[in-house]
């Protein structure tokens, strides 16, 4: 059985207290920080870029975390240096902007970082299989891509269980990760479903109890 991973999606956070956020979710055990970045042309919103990463790498350096950025833009070849020179750890990019995906995945490895691949809800999961011995990550949308704070759209779970079959099938090691309306209520059936990495906005950073809360929250529904 995989160990379950957290990665804590920054978007939902209070920027204004953003590096007490961060570090209050990887000291109490999150394993990745997911930055998603958006370009306001892929996706219908504009959040950040590389130079959140920079800003976060230290805090990443001071508990071993991994800077999991995910682009939510067009034309991501464009700043796959921008991003890797500012301290990413993993950059996963969409199948839908990516025309030279083979050649976007092997641009992103030949700058020391893991390659991601992930795809939106409606994109057949088919367009995935000739890349997936080449990547180290592949993230399911589980929303449509854009806002934090979304519902889990259930059939993502089926598609979580076919990918993982994939990825088992040639013996890939490669990361599952989902993204998307996760939260302690759905996390067991998507980690059972194959997930081993799962993102989570606003139920880390939103909501009543601390981060700190929240994140043990989902390790006692991941234990069930
Ligand atoms: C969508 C974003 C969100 C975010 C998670 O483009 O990628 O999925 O990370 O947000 P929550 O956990 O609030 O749905
Ligand atoms: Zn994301």
């Amino acid at each position: 059985m995989r160990k379950v991973k957290l990665a804590p999606s920054i978007l939902a956070a209070d920027f204004t207290y953003l590096g007490a956020q961060v570090e209050e979710a990887v000291g109490a055990g999150a394993e990745h920080i997911h930055v998603d970045v958006m370009d306001g042309h892929f996706v219908p919103n504009i959040s950040f870029g590389s130079s959140i990463v920079r800003t976060l790498r230290p805090l990443a350096d001071k508990y071993g975390t991994i800077l999991d950025v995910h682009l939510m833009i067009e034309q991501p070849d464009r700043f796959l240096t921008d991003f890797a020179r500012a301290g990413s750890d993993i950059i996963t990019v969409h199948v839908e902007t990516c025309p030279h995906l083979h050649r976007t995945i092997q641009a992103i490895r030949e700058l020391g970082v893991k390659p991601g691949v992930t795809l939106n809800p409606a994109t057949p999961l088919l367009a995935l299989e000739e890349i997936l011995p080449a990547v180290d990550l592949v993230l399911i949308m589980s929303v449509n891509p854009g806002f934090g704070g979304q519902s889990y759209i259930p059939a993502s779970t089926a598609r979580i269980r076919r990918l993982r079959h994939m990825l088992d099938a040639i013996g890939s090691t490669a990361d599952l990760q989902v993204d998307g309306g996760i939260s302690v209520k759905n996390a067991a059936e998507i980690s059972a479903a194959g997930a081993n990495v799962l993102v989570a906005g606003s139920a880390i950073f939103r909501g009543k109890q601390s981060i700190a809360a929240n994140i043990a929250a989902f390790r006692q529904a991941l234990v069930q």
